[in-house]
């Protein structure tokens, strides 16, 4: 399969696209660095699956226009698919971030942002997808657990892997102990890479991501 290359245009802000579902402290990290104009990047868009989120409230603050699209007002998941592309679409984005977003998408989003779309998951791929990351983690009884930031593919949680990051688990952790140790290193590593994926630009060559 040949590589895929993607960088913003030099000299230019690359556009990135946000995707939250709560909290929004990934989003606000990232629009934290984008003020600084060393940075390449601005977040032009942030866009949710609910409305009344802490994550959409940092974007109004910071004049980021949002779009919310919830799966239950389509009828069928493929028309929320094609409602959430062509909004994001709009915005012309060089990257789509999904940071905290609760929602896998399909077929029609993946064909057209899946070599620029990636996801910060808070756990240690291959172990540990889905959404309870840490409380796997320390069901499990694993020493070490972390973030990793990977392109999106049709799988859940299963494409090529940008970063990790690493953090202890400690014996008394409680689920919410490990859940912000991690988020903590999360937001690093996802402002350092994302940085230098718009700044380098990257290949991907069957599962190897590599900065060119
Ligand atoms: C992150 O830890 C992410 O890995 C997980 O949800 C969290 C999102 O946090 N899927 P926030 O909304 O960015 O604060």
């Amino acid at each position: 399969m040949p590589a895929v290359t993607s960088a913003s245009d030099p000299g230019s802000a690359a556009r990135l696209v946000v995707l939250v579902s709560g909290s929004g402290s990934n989003l606000q990290a990232l629009l934290d660095a984008c003020a600084d104009p060393a940075y390449g990047a601005q977040v032009v868009a942030v866009g949710a699956d609910r409305e009344g989120i802490v994550g959409l409230d940092r974007a109004v603050a910071a004049g980021v226009p949002t779009f919310v699209h919830k799966v239950k007002a389509y009828d069928e998941r493929a028309d929320w698919d094609r409602a959430l592309t062509s909004s994001v679409a709009e915005y012309k984005p060089d990257l789509v971030v999904s940071a905290g977003f609760l929602k896998l998408v399909g077929d029609d989003f993946l064909e057209a942002f899946g070599d620029r779309y990636i996801n910060t998951h808070n756990a240690l791929l291959p172990a540990f997808p889905g959404i309870h990351g840490p409380r796997d983690a320390l069901e499990y009884g694993v020493k070490v657990a972390g973030a990793t930031l990977f392109f999106v593919d049709g799988g859940v949680d299963t494409g090529p892997i940008i970063a990790q990051v690493v953090v202890p688990v400690l014996d008394d952790d409680s689920e919410e102990d490990l859940t912000e140790r991690i988020k903590e290193v999360e937001r690093h590593q996802l402002v350092e890479w994302v940085g230098r994926l718009v700044r380098d630009g990257w290949t991907i060559t069957g599962r190897k991501v590599r900065l060119k």
